[in-house]
């Protein structure tokens, strides 16, 4: 059996990338082929309940390596119980943020080392996707678009702008590092544009 493939989607607040997951998913089950729709924090049982830690409450709640930790155990749960399976048996994962999330909100917006998100990543064991879509958006225009939509999960979503705007810095700076990986898109196109570009992409990976 092949292996499957490893996408994640990446971005701010509000830009769009559960309406882009739900739509590449669809389009790739059309294709015939097995979709394995996730997201982070989550994903399995157990990274659902630490998602329920670090989404709610204060703001200052965690620092950003008390953060980092309860993201790495969520994924490390996640990665065992649902995206390796999942691509050991040959299906496309599509993953709502991965450890690029880490490095843009703990990292460049929240100071903690890059040498240690690296060192958790080597810890856990994180494989490297072999795609991942990131949407570029204003994060004034973003969060006016998601706040107010779930209202118990807005603990990141109360931190100010200057904090948004650090985050969609870091997200462009990835993708314009690792252009082999990532693919940048402007998220204040339509959705419809967003899944097309979007789609060019994951098909290159067949
Ligand atoms: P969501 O709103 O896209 O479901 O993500 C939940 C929040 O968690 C979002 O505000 C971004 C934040 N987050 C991090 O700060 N670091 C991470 O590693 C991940 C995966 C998410």
């Amino acid at each position: 059996m092949e292996q499957g493939r490893f996408i994640t989607l990446e971005g701010g607040e509000g830009t769009g990338k559960s309406t882009l997951a739900r739509g590449l998913a669809e389009a790739l089950r059309v294709k015939g082929r097995e979709v394995a729709l996730t997201r982070e924090p989550g994903g399995a049982p157990g990274a659902d309940a630490i998602r329920a830690l670090l989404v709610s409450g204060d703001a200052n709640r965690w620092s950003a390596m008390e953060e980092a930790l309860l993201f790495a155990a969520a994924r490390l749960n996640h990665l065992n119980h649902t995206i390796r399976p999942a691509l050991a048996r040959g299906a496309w994962v599509i993953c709502d943020r991965y450890y690029d999330s880490t490095r843009a909100y703990q990292v460049a917006a929240g100071g903690l080392a890059l040498s240690d998100l690296l060192a958790l990543n080597a810890l856990i064991g994180a494989p490297p996707p072999d795609l991942t879509i990131v949407l570029d958006l204003d994060p004034t225009l973003g969060l006016a678009r998601s706040r107010g939509h779930e209202i118990e999960e807005d603990r990141f979503e109360k931190k100010d702008i200057a904090f948004h705007q650090k985050v969609r810095d870091e997200f462009r700076a990835i993708a314009r590092n690792e252009p082999q990986r990532c693919a940048l898109i402007d998220a204040s196109e339509g959705a419809p544009d967003v899944l097309r570009l979007a789609l060019a992409r994951v098909e290159a990976l067949s």
